[in-house]
């Protein structure tokens, strides 16, 4: 969901007054707790936000482009209101995640990493999600879906 401008403005002021609070504290290694607050506030972290966090931080906008990539809990782009994580693990590899996935890339028409255009789904290739014994799995947010053939993606994709 796209932000309007006073809720841009009202984020970016609140992104600003947790800077300066973490500053205050004197405490080393804020960038991480300061991208959390702002992927959080914003749902992912645009070019504009990369620099408003290296400038409130005081690092170079690389660090926190480097950073913005590597962990998985941040994203540059926007992410769909139902967040779709197929479990590529091997006990879901194995029973056939791969067929789900394909499946659900199908149905969608975009890819892993990918939102789709009216900004209702994103689809994660995701890693053991903790719950084996229902593999192959997959989350549609909170709730998770077990034991999956490539046949039920369509039905279970219709409800949302
Ligand atoms: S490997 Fe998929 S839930 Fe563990």
């Amino acid at each position: 969901m796209a932000l309007t401008q006073e809720q841009k403005q009202q984020y970016t002021e609140e992104l600003l007054a947790y800077i300066e609070e973490l500053k205050a504290t004197g405490e080393q290694g804020i960038l991480m707790p300061v991208m959390q607050k702002a992927q959080g506030l914003f749902g992912h972290l645009p070019l504009d936000i990369q620099v408003l966090i290296a400038d409130g931080v005081g690092c170079p906008v690389t660090d926190v482009y480097g950073v913005a990539t590597f962990y998985a809990q941040f994203s540059l782009t926007p992410k769909g209101d139902y967040i779709i994580s197929v479990c590529t693990g091997t006990a879901c590899f194995v029973l056939g995640a791969q067929l789900v996935l394909d499946e659900v890339v199908k149905e969608l028409g975009i890819n892993p990493g990918e939102t789709t255009a009216d900004g209702k789904f994103t689809i994660q290739d995701t890693r053991c999600l903790g719950c084996c014994g229902l593999a192959p799995v997959m989350t549609i947010n909170d709730k998770v879906y077990g034991k999956l053939k490539p046949a039920d993606i369509k039905d279970i994709l219709a409800a949302y």
